[in-house]
C-alpha cells in the first residue's frame, strides 16, 4: 500500500471489477481519458477482469483509494525500457465527483515517487490530448514538462486533436518533492 497525503494506492482486487467496468462504459470518463468512447465500452466484464487482474508482461495497474478507502480511480505504467530506465504512466479517476480536488495530483506524486525510488526509473513519460487542460495542469504540478506535440494524432468524436507528450526526470521530481 502506498500512502499519499489523502490517497492510498494498492493492487487491484476482484471486488473492484464491477466499478471499473462501470467507468469503462462512462462516456465522460472515456472522453477525457482517451477520446475513445464508445470503443472502450465494447469490452466484456471478463475481458476487463483479465486486463486488470492477470499479470501482463509490460503493464502494471493499481487502485487509487480516497480517505474513506473507496475506490476512485486507477494508475499504472507500461512500455518499460530497461536499459534507459523509463516507462509510460497512465491515470484515470473514474469517480467524477473526485475531479478537481487534488486527488489526481496526490496520486501522481505518490506513484511517481514509487517509480523513481523503488523501481529506480530515470524518466517517466505520459501523453494526453490538447483539450485535456485539467490533466495537463495536474501533470505540470507534479513536474512534468511538455516535450512535444503530435499534430492531429488523436481522433475524438469526429475531430482530430494534437497529442501532447510530457516527461519527467528523476532528479527534477526529487528536487521538487523530495524522496519521502
Ligand atoms: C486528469 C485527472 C487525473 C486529474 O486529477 P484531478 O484530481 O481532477 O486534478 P487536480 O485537482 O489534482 O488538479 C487539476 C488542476 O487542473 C486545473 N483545471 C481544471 N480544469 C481546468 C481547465 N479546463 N483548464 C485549466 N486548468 C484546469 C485545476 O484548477 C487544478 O489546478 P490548480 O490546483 O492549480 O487549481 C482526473 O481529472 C481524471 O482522471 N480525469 C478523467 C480522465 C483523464 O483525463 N485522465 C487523464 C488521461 S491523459
Amino acid at each position: 500500500m502506498l500512502k499519499g497525503k489523502r490517497i492510498r494506492i494498492r493492487p487491484i482486487e476482484e471486488d473492484d471489477i464491477d466499478l471499473l467496468y462501470q467507468w469503462t462504459t462512462d462516456e465522460e470518463v472515456n472522453y477525457w481519458s482517451s477520446g475513445a468512447w464508445p470503443l472502450n465500452s465494447l469490452q466484456t466484464k471478463d475481458q476487463l477482469a483479465e486486463k486488470y487482474l492477470d499479470s501482463q508482461p509490460d503493464s502494471y495497474r493499481y487502485a487509487i483509494l480516497n480517505e474513506k478507502d473507496s475506490l476512485i480511480g486507477t494508475i499504472g505504467f507500461k512500455e518499460i525500457n530497461v536499459p534507459s530506465r523509463s516507462a509510460t504512466l497512465f491515470v484515470v479517476l473514474g469517480d467524477k465527483t473526485c475531479w478537481n480536488q487534488g486527488y489526481g495530483t496526490d496520486a501522481l506524486i505518490t506513484f511517481a515517487r514509487f517509480l523513481f525510488t523503488q523501481w529506480n526509473f530515470h524518466r517517466i513519460s505520459l501523453d494526453t490530448w490538447d483539450e485535456n487542460l485539467r490533466a495537463i495542469r495536474a501533470y505540470e504540478k507534479v513536474g512534468f514538462k511538455v516535450e512535444g506535440r503530435q499534430r492531429e494524432a488523436r481522433f475524438v468524436l469526429g475531430n482530430y486533436h494534437d497529442a501532447i507528450l510530457m516527461g519527467l526526470l528523476r532528479h527534477e521530481f526529487l528536487s521538487l518533492h523530495g524522496k519521502l
